[in-house]
């Protein structure tokens, strides 16, 4: 390391004067490239429900989405994260690995109407199960583990199945990496990338995505699977487990609280690495703006600048239609 005794004339505002030395030293930046937006898709026709706590984000109806996509296009967004809010949930989370299934059927309708329209999708069990856990679950009400695998295998090979270009598990099941990974290429998907859900905390930042995602634990939380908070250097090796077991992609969840962990899981692996700025993030930034309290576009595109700066490759967001707009503007 160098200290600053070596540079007795160094004057860093010299290089602050004006936008043009501003920007030649940049060290960071911000792209619609980076982003992929998140989308819930529901049962029915011809609707768009707004949900409460997460202003301008909308339940769709498979109906919805060719236009849904349309505007991302426009906007230049390339790439979406599908959710799926079945009418009809039970004990195995049947609806989650159906043909016919919610997902399945939007991943054919966006890709039947935008090929290029990259598809990932989110592999889980808690929007589908009655009892709201991410898995199957013993007479003691505990998710077991290795029995889990195979659904959530079967999910990930449903979506392939409809056209998904990515599935991304976000379970945080030990060894589900390795048990999708055999499935897909089973069946001759080994071009299908998996981007893992490695490095998910036990968040109270969730809260907001459960109401849009209707996926609220019946019963405790999901401590006995998703991270300790408190544990940064475990964060990495779950990501260098994941990337062992065959992830193609690695991921931070929640983002804001965690950047030091996101920092640390991309140098330490060296593998691309995601940032998800999670529902409860969203949501206090557009409480504060809708009081005026913030000024809405800056704080957000700092705040995604931040993790752009922690080492993010990519960025799962809400605020991805909002932020594009506002790239686009500044590049006129
Ligand atoms: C499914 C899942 C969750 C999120 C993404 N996938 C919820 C959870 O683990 O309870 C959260 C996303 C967000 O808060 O924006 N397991």
């Amino acid at each position: 390391m160098r200290t600053l005794g070596q540079f007795p004339a160094y004057r860093p505002r010299r290089m602050r004067a004006t936008e043009t030395v501003r920007s030649m030293i940049r060290e960071t930046s911000l792209s619609v490239a980076d982003f992929i937006y998140p989308l819930f898709v529901k049962e029915g026709e011809g609707r768009a429900d707004q949900v409460p706590s997460m202003p301008g984000v909308y339940q769709l109806t498979v109906d919805m989405l060719p236009a849904e996509i349309d505007r991302l296009c426009d906007l230049g967004i390339r790439s979406v994260l599908l959710f799926g809010l079945p009418d009809h949930k039970d004990e195995c989370g049947s609806e989650a690995y159906n043909p016919q299934g919610i997902v399945q059927r939007a991943v054919r309708s966006i890709k039947a109407h935008c090929p290029e329209m990259y598809v990932i999708t989110d592999v889980c069990m808690c929007e589908y199960t009655s009892h709201g856990h991410c898995g199957k679950l013993d007479d003691a009400g505990r998710v077991i583990n290795d029995a889990t695998l195979e659904w959530l295998s079967a999910e990930a090979l449903s979506h392939v199945r409809a056209g998904a270009d990515m599935v991304a598990p976000s379970d945080m099941m030990d060894g589900r990496i390795a048990h999708i990974r055999a499935a897909l290429d089973a069946e001759g998907y080994e071009h299908v990338p998996i981007m893992s859900y490695s490095t998910k905390y036990a968040s109270g930042f969730y809260g907001p995505f459960r109401d849009a995602a209707d996926s609220a634990p019946a019963f405790g939380d999901r401590r006995a699977y998703q991270m300790d908070p408190a544990n940064a250097s475990e964060g990495v090796r779950e990501a260098m487990l994941d990337i062992a077991e065959g992830a193609d992609l690695v991921m931070v969840k929640p983002a804001l609280s965690y950047l030091d962990v996101l920092y640390r899981v991309k140098s330490e692996t060296d593998f691309p690495t995601v940032a998800y700025n999670v529902s409860g993030e969203y949501a206090m930034v557009k409480a504060a703006a809708a009081n005026g309290w913030i000024d809405e576009r800056r704080v957000v595109l700092e705040l995604l600048l931040s993790m752009k700066r922690a080492g993010a490759d990519a960025i799962i967001t809400y605020h991805a239609k909002d932020a594009a707009a506002w790239l686009a503007a500044e590049g006129e």
